[in-house]
């Protein structure tokens, strides 16, 4: 049985601790968060049921401080859903006193801090992962499987769109999402699970040209990229300024020679197939949910049941470049 602590108690922390209760063989034995009013506040962000979660047991131990429960101890797992900003910091340190790392996307906001956090890993000899929930969602599952089977052919062109109202459900309202030096923007914040997924599909693209909306204070709130890929055409659309009373959604087409793939609204209709020969169709996907998914795989990597990953903390660090490249081509338009 691993033992795993959460660091970051609040919309993700909960959602994680939801997930790591229906993993067979990890079990939460710590929880850190410096506000301990997080620890019963029912947190509910874009997606439901973080809220389901906010009720720690007593059998948990509970911190308002990292540095004194690592130095407490009693885990395997350090799992760090803190804003992004003390993303390294807590990965590092989770490393060097001997912990298995997950860590909530985006990795981090510099590519130097992402080295850091490699390099760590190394030495420490322990896992280090990235929680691109996106790769294990049971619909980006299935497009990648249609993909890479060549099921439907070779993919023409795909587009992304990812959007969200501004998020309020952090103890200080919409403070470090809203502030790019913190949550890297809209690129950092909501592109960078497509970017990462379309990464992860076609590789690196040849180049980028992103277009960027900046909003209040100039706070990046919307961007358009298209990638340059040699036998398909790939776009993505992400947001930060979406209306209040839409919350979120994730929608997109994958278009293949032989089929064209719907997927989105989430909340509706996840993914609906046309092929060019017979009727549409709706596939049945698991019900696990990406978060599920992606700590059961962490579990597997941990215990060395996993021989190649098909993703890996190097994969995420190249994502932080590739968002890199978009701030930079976004950057020339101004
Ligand atoms: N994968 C996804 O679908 C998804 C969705 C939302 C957020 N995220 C990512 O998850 C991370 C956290 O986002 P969130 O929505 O949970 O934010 P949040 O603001 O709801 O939660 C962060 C928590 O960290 C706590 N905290 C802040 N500083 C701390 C410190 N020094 N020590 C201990 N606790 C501290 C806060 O009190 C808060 O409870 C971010 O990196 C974000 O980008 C991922």
């Amino acid at each position: 049985m691993k033992r795993v602590a959460i660091v970051g108690f609040g919309f993700m922390g909960k959602t994680h601790f939801g997930a790591w209760k229906k993993c067979r063989g990890a079990k939460v034995t710590a929880i850190c968060d410096r506000d301990l009013s997080q620890l019963t506040a029912k947190v509910e962000g874009n997606i439901k049921g973080a809220a389901d979660n906010s009720r720690v047991p007593a059998s948990v131990k509970v911190y308002d401080d990292f540095d004194r429960m690592l130095a407490a101890g009693g885990f395997d797992i350090v799992d760090v859903t803190l804003p992004t900003a003390l993303h390294p910091r807590a990965v590092i340190a989770a490393l060097g006193a001997g912990c298995h790392v997950l860590c909530e996307k985006p990795m981090a906001l510099k590519l130097a801090d992402c080295d850091r956090m490699l390099a760590a890993a190394k030495k420490a000899n322990r896992r280090l992962m990235i929680a691109h929930c996106v790769r294990f969602t049971p619909v980006n599952v299935y497009i990648r499987r249609l993909v890479e089977s060549g099921e439907y052919g070779s993919v023409v062109a795909a587009d992304f769109s990812r959007f969200i109202a501004p998020p309020k459900w952090s103890p200080r309202g919409s403070g470090w999402f809203l502030d790019e030096k913190r949550s890297g923007g809209v690129l950092f914040d909501v592109h960078v699970h497509d970017a990462d997924f379309i990464a992860g599909l076609f590789g690196r693209p040849r180049g980028v040209y992103t277009a960027a909306h900046r909003g209040r204070g100039g706070f990046p709130d919307h961007t358009t990229t298209v990638y340059s890929y040699k036998n398909a055409v790939v776009t993505s659309d992400s947001s930060f300024a979406a209306a209040a009373s839409l919350v979120w959604d994730a929608t997109g087409r994958v278009f293949f020679e032989k089929a064209t793939v719907y997927f989105g609204p989430m909340y509706k209709s996840p993914v609906k197939v046309y092929p060019n020969e017979g009727r549409p169709f709706v596939p049945k996907l698991p019900k696990k949910s990406g978060y599920e998914a992606e700590v059961a795989y962490f579990l597997d990597l941990v215990e060395g049941r996993v021989d190649r990953p098909f993703f890996t903390a190097e994969d995420a660090r190249g994502s932080i470049a590739l968002l890199l490249a978009e701030r930079r081509s976004s950057a020339r338009r101004k």
